[in-house]
């Protein structure tokens, strides 16, 4: 909309230094170049010379530009930078696809309503990342230049933000422009800044000489001197000196802001219609197209009106077009500054009513039109409010319902919709202490909240999935549920995702009576409950009860997984998998949605399946890698502020392998503290996991009193209750910690409940825990009959750790007995363990396997009985148990990240472990017996 006629930068070296380098970056790397001054002092114009010289080096350029009078239209700033990549799209995931369809202002997909995942700032920010990469693959490294940055609209500024941090790699370079003292989004990320500062007195001497030849000496040095170096001072002063204020004395101008006032005297002498023509154009902000529509809308011809402007060099309309721009942003600011309100909204008025193709910014111009409450304008807000909504403009949704309640001339009306804004708003800023009150408030005013359930799902998404406030969202999303007006209809797609949702807080509260709203609206349902939620529902929710009834649906969803487009839905179908033991089955798919997360998807669903994925990997024997998927997806929680998550894998996963590795304090007061805290806001299911973690290291500590203890608060012994499906994970722990502390009748009800809920029929898995169960409690030839049977199941060895622990249990049943067999059996359970890494269950078999007569091989150890360990190894190996990936522990030992490894590789198998989470231990427990490792790298030194 601005423009000067260029001139040819004067002076400016070290500035153009500054941008070479940032170009020269360009082809091989990326990166980003904060211009920060005042108005006129020159940004713009090398802004345009870093555009020019990236014109002649080949670089593709996107420009992008605020506008103060923009109408602050969610993410109009980014979709000028994404218009011209727009090509591209296809070519980007179809999760990012998503977020950028959205962000353009595309409804995703019309007949998935469910505004599901507000368009978080991150999701966007990487997804404009891979397409930037994309468009330096297709067509060689870019140059975007952000212009007058300080009036972008917020949701593109913190994108732009988001994105100007991370251009390393991606051949894209990012030039912006900003004045000082605004709200320094931009400069508070840490971006390099270059400040833009006045032009010295020779060159500015030059400027003012090009322009002004004629300029009498006196005119000259006041010029000069009020202009202190500020070019647009510089080239406007002459013309405000020469219309009537020559009287103005240069100490009045000193100050920058006076700039300001330069135009002023040159638009007070525009004739009205020129004026008001001119007023159109600055707060219309828009297209050439538009601003045509307007002037028709005013009555007034275009071209005709804008001529005295042109002449008096306010703005150039260019040749054959209706393309107005003006001569610099302030012309803009001092038009608005200089109308009176009146003026202002007549001239709102108008642009609204040309713009009725354009439903976002005609919102924006009702509103500004109002004198005052307007239940029409405010109905028209809301709608648009739900429109933005509907494709995951959160911000602009809140931003258009604020501005409807303050237009609601009803008392009602204004508080509901204020409610509705205050909901919503939860999503962006997290503040949730209001929100039940919020929600008991707009009851009170307005019973039947009808389009609050978009809002509550979005809104509970976050309290849950951030906050882990399972208590507030189940009340939310029950309550919105209950008064969404189309709460029968299956077909409705935000009602499914809310039922989805309402799922997964009913199984993390840990509680049955949770579930209560939700097998209310289930049961309204016509024609019947959704199958994805009847899927989830039965499988997850009640897997004991309900499992096998959707057997054939889980098969018919496994069979189409591998195809499944959709991140949400392969993550519903994990769930189905997780009581099932079926999710080897989706673990292709798993794998799309996390790389599509790596690669700046949808991070919550990428957490959420590297979580499936960690479960599975925990259960299948595939340690290392369950704790690198932890740690993948603890940074990415830390990252993105998704506690849930990191409550599950770092409280619960990582720390069951870490158990079972022996490592039986390290990790377990934090993850107890964690489950403490969930479990404070409603997330039972925390305690659940901290009883699990404390049964298990009480088994692993020959402890089976306590470990009863704990076990059976998970569950009661022969009980299978209602809606615990986590029982079904300590099936095996409450039988042997009872049979082991003389509880048989306890363990035997036990067996019964999973008999009478033919629990073995849910996955081979749980067959052969039922059967070694069952084992457990009997003696003599049905003990060993069932046995037999638990281990011959064929599915049986992809579960190590169960079966290897009825390997266990066996060869010492054998043992009792007397039978040879027993040395077999153990010494089979002592290389499963040991291939796990299971030290306290190794140990203990290999105790077995020694009272059963068979000589055990351990790792090299000498005559002490201690491993030997070079010094050198010692080294990398407590540096390792530490923490240090390969590539620190060569840094600090001069050594290849390779050598380490390869030294690491020789330490293990000689230490008995298979990995570094259990290293510590091992260290410690093969500690030499005088020197400490401290001591001996304090005699390396000495
Ligand atoms: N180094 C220069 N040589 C010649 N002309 C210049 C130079 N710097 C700025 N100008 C001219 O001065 C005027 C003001 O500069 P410009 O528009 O770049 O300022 P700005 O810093 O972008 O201001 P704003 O913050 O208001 O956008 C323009 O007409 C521009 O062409
Ligand atoms: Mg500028």
């Amino acid at each position: 909309m601005t423009d000067a006629t260029p001139v040819g930068v004067l002076g400016r070296d070290d500035d153009l230094r500054a941008l070479d380098a940032l170009l020269h970056g360009a082809p091989a790397q990326g990166g980003a170049l904060l211009l920060v001054g005042e108005a006129g002092i020159g940004k713009t114009e090398l802004v345009r010379a870093a555009e020019a010289r990236a014109a002649r080096a080949g670089l593709r350029r996107i420009s992008v530009r605020g506008a103060e009078f923009g109408g602050g239209t969610s993410f109009g700033a980014l979709r000028q930078l994404l218009d011209p990549l727009r090509p591209l799209l296809p070519s980007v995931t179809p999760t990012q696809r998503n977020a950028l369809t959205a962000a353009l202002g595309e409804s995703v997909d019309e007949r998935r309503r469910g505004p599901v995942e507000p368009l978080a700032t991150g999701a966007l920010g990487w997804a404009v990342l891979a397409l930037a990469r994309e468009a330096a693959a297709v067509e060689g490294p870019l140059l975007v230049t952000v212009d007058d940055a300080q009036w972008l609209d917020r949701p593109s500024a913190e994108v732009i933000a988001f994105v100007a941090r991370r251009l390393v790699g991606t051949r894209t370079n990012l030039l912006v422009a900003t004045r000082p003292g605004h709200d320094d989004l931009l400069r508070s990320v840490g971006v390099p800044e270059h400040r833009v500062t006045a032009l010295g007195e020779a060159d500015a001497r030059v400027l003012l000489d090009r322009h002004f030849p004629d300029l009498d000496g006196p005119v000259r040095s006041r010029v000069l001197g009020a202009a202190a170096g500020n070019p647009l001072a510089l080239l406007e002063l002459p013309h405000a000196l020469g219309q009537g204020a020559t009287d103005r004395s240069p100490a009045e101008e000193q100050d920058p802001s006076e700039v300001v006032r330069l135009f002023g005297p040159r638009i007070r002498a525009l004739p009205d219609r020129t004026r008001r023509l001119l007023l159109l154009a600055a707060l219309e902000g828009g297209e050439a197209e538009d601003l045509r529509l307007v002037a028709g809308a005013a009555g007034l011809n275009l071209l005709e009106a804008m001529v005295p402007a042109e002449r008096a060099g306010l703005v150039r309309i260019d040749d054959g077009s209706t393309r107005l721009t003006f001569r610099h942003p302030l012309v803009i600011s001092t038009l608005v500054e200089l109308a009176t309100p009146t003026q202002r909204r007549e001239a709102h008025a108008l642009i609204a009513q040309a713009l009725r193709d354009h439903p976002e910014r005609r919102a924006h111009h009702l509103a500004e039109a109002a004198p005052g409450p307007d239940e029409t304008v405010a109905a028209e807000l809301e709608a648009q409010s739900r429109r933005c909504l509907g494709r995951g403009d959160v911000l602009g949704a809140t931003r258009l319902l604020k501005q409807a309640a303050e237009l609601s001339p009803a008392p009602r009306s204004r508080a509901r919709r204020q409610v509705q804004a205050a909901l919503i708003e939860v999503d962006v800023t997290g503040d949730l202490d209001g929100a039940a009150q919020l929600l008991a408030d707009a009851d009170r005013v307005e019973p039947t909240l009808t389009r609050s359930l978009p809002a509550t799902v979005a809104a509970t998404y976050l309290l849950l999935n951030e906050e882990c406030d399972v208590d507030t969202a189940h009340r939310l999303l029950s309550a919105a549920v209950e008064a969404y007006p189309n709460r029968d209809d299956s077909s409705d797609a935000v009602l499914e995702e809310a039922l989805l949702s309402l799922v997964m807080m009913s199984w993390f509260g840990g509680r049955p009576d949770l579930w209560a709203p939700f097998l209310l609206a289930v049961q309204r349902l016509r024609p019947g409950p959704p199958p994805l939620v009847d899927l989830v529902h039965s499988a997850f929710g009640d897997p004991v009860r309900l499992g096998t009834s959707v057997f054939s649906a889980l098969d018919d969803a496994l069979g189409t997984v591998d195809n499944e487009r959709d991140p949400s839905r392969i993550a519903r179908i994990g769930l189905a998998c997780v009581y099932t033991d079926r999710m080897g089955e989706c673990r292709q798919a798993l794998r799309r949605v996390v790389d599509s997360g790596r690669e700046g998807g949808a991070v919550a669903l990428a957490i959420n399946a590297l979580v499936s994925s960690c479960v599975d990997d925990w259960l299948t024997g595939q340690w290392d890698e369950a704790v690198e998927l932890a740690n993948e997806g603890l940074e990415l929680c830390r990252r993105h502020g998704f506690r849930r998550y990191s409550v599950i894998l770092g409280g619960y996963i990582e720390q069951l392998v870490r158990i079972s590795r022996g490592d039986l304090d390290g990790g377990l007061a934090a993850a107890a503290e964690m489950a403490q805290w969930a479990s404070a806001r409603g997330a039972g299911m925390t305690r659940v996991f901290a009883e699990h973690l404390y049964t298990l290291r009480a088994i692993a500590l020959g402890d089976f009193d306590t470990a009863y203890g704990h076990v059976t608060r998970i569950t009661t012994a022969g009980q299978l209750a209602p809606y615990n499906p986590h029982a079904l994970w300590v099936l095996f722990d409450l039988v042997e910690s009872a049979t082991r502390t003389g509880r048989e009748t306890e363990a035997r009800a036990h067996v019964d409940a999973m008999r009478e809920h033919r629990v073995a029929e849910l996955s081979p898995r749980l067959r052969m825990l039922v059967d070694g169960c069952a084992a457990l409690t009997c003696s003599g030839d049905e003990a060993s009959r069932l046995f037999d049977s638990a281990l011959s199941i064929p599915e049986g060895p992809r579960w190590p750790f169960d079966r290897a622990r009825i390997l266990l249990a066996h060869g010492e049943h054998l043992h009792r007995a007397k039978q040879p067999a027993a040395r077999a059996t153990l010494a089979e359970a002592v290389a499963v363990f040991r291939r796990l890494g299971a030290q306290p269950w190794e140990t203990r078999a290999s105790t077995a396997l020694r009272a059963s007569g068979a000589a055990v091989q351990d790792g090299p150890r000498d005559a002490s009985g201690t491993v030997t360990l070079t010094a050198r190894e010692r080294e990398i190996a407590t540096l390792a148990a530490r923490g240090l990936t390969n590539r620190q522990i060569g840094e600090q030992l001069f050594l290849s990240p390779r050598s380490v490894g390869a030294a690491l590789y020789r330490i293990f198998p000689r230490l008995g472990i298979t990995s570094r989470a259990t290293l510590a231990a091992a260290l410690a427990a093969h500690a030499p017996e005088d020197t400490s490792y401290d001591d001996a790298q304090q005699a390396d030194r000495d």
